[in-house]
């Protein structure tokens, strides 16, 4: 059963508090907005919305969970969990934006066992793993871009990795001095099966874009890059196309007979930064509450 402080949600209708009830299987608030679980354990929040943003579809997702599953990015994972631990030791509340199947909240939880966590993602189907995933923690189909359905000053630790980002809304969900831990690739991220496997190809002032982005905000507070080399079977490498930005345009066929020559293993760059910001007060305006 999802677990959930009674301060920390707030309902995408009336943005009055949102609260669990039905034994956990309802979201509702006071003026009787009600959002049911799915049978796998998220809250879909976006019913009847619809979005202009295109979510990962299933087949991405599978992708997705088996290739972590294979540990590939087990580095990343310890790194991201590593830097939260040092600049936010004891989170009351970790949220991730684009949870995808929450391979990375999952870490943080098993560091932070007292911590409620909240997986945000636009696409039912990570959010369907991410629940099985996350045990009580919290899945919620929502689009970042739109206004987070969070409370002021909730939540102490967010991560963002590979997803898209909301600098306005994240700054105001985090509390006074709540750290942001962003997650992008580095130029030369799996250079070397780029071209057989469609990629698209990872601009290289990326990390710098998101400082900018976040600028007057949030403060760079650390920056860590993880650099080692994937060893990758013909299947990672159809699971690591399809599972990024790419896989929305690759057909699952043309990349099975692309990859039909490859050998048994092919050495691929893994290069990522984790840049960690701490809330600011923000400009004139957005005064810290
Ligand atoms: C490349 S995946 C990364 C997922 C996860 N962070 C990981 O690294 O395993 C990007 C994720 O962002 C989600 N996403 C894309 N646009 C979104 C939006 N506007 N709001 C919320 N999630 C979004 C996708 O559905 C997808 O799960
Ligand atoms: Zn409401």
């Amino acid at each position: 059963m999802p677990r959930l402080p009674d301060d920390l949600l707030s309902c995408p209708v009336c943005a009055a508090g949102l609260e669990l009830l039905a034994a956990g299987q309802t979201l509702g608030c006071a003026a009787g907005h009600r959002f049911d679980a799915a049978k796998q354990g998220y809250f879909n929040l976006l019913t009847g919305r619809g979005t202009a943003f295109q979510p990962d579809t299933a087949e991405m997702v599978q992708a997705r969970a088996d290739f972590l599953g294979a540990d590939h990015y087990g580095h990343l994972q310890t790194a991201v969990a590593d830097l939260a631990q040092r600049h936010a030791p004891h989170p009351r509340v970790i949220l991730d934006a684009g949870a995808g199947t929450g391979y990375y909240l999952a870490e943080l939880q098993r560091r932070h066992p007292g911590a409620a966590l909240v997986a945000l993602d636009i696409s039912k189907f990570a959010l369907r793993r991410a629940a099985g995933a996350l045990g009580d923690g919290v899945c919620l189909v929502w689009d970042v871009w739109r206004t987070l359905p969070v409370r002021d000053a909730a939540v102490d630790v967010m991560i963002n990795i590979f997803a898209p980002r909301n600098p306005t809304e994240f700054h105001r969900v985090l509390t006074p001095g709540g750290v942001l831990l962003v997650v992008t690739p580095l130029p030369g991220h799996l250079a070397e099966i780029a071209d057989d496997a469609g990629l698209l190809a990872v601009r290289p002032d990326k990390a710098e874009g998101v400082a900018t982005t976040l600028a007057g905000l949030f403060d760079e507070v650390d920056a860590v890059s993880v650099d080692y080399t994937l060893q990758l079977s013909p299947t990672d490498i159809y699971n690591v196309a399809l599972m990024g930005p790419a896989g929305h345009h690759l057909s699952a066929r043309d990349l099975t007979a692309g990859l039909a020559g490859f050998p048994g293993r092919t050495a691929a760059s893994a290069r990522f930064t984790v840049q960690v910001f701490r809330r600011s007060a923000g400009p004139s305006g957005l005064a810290d509450v």
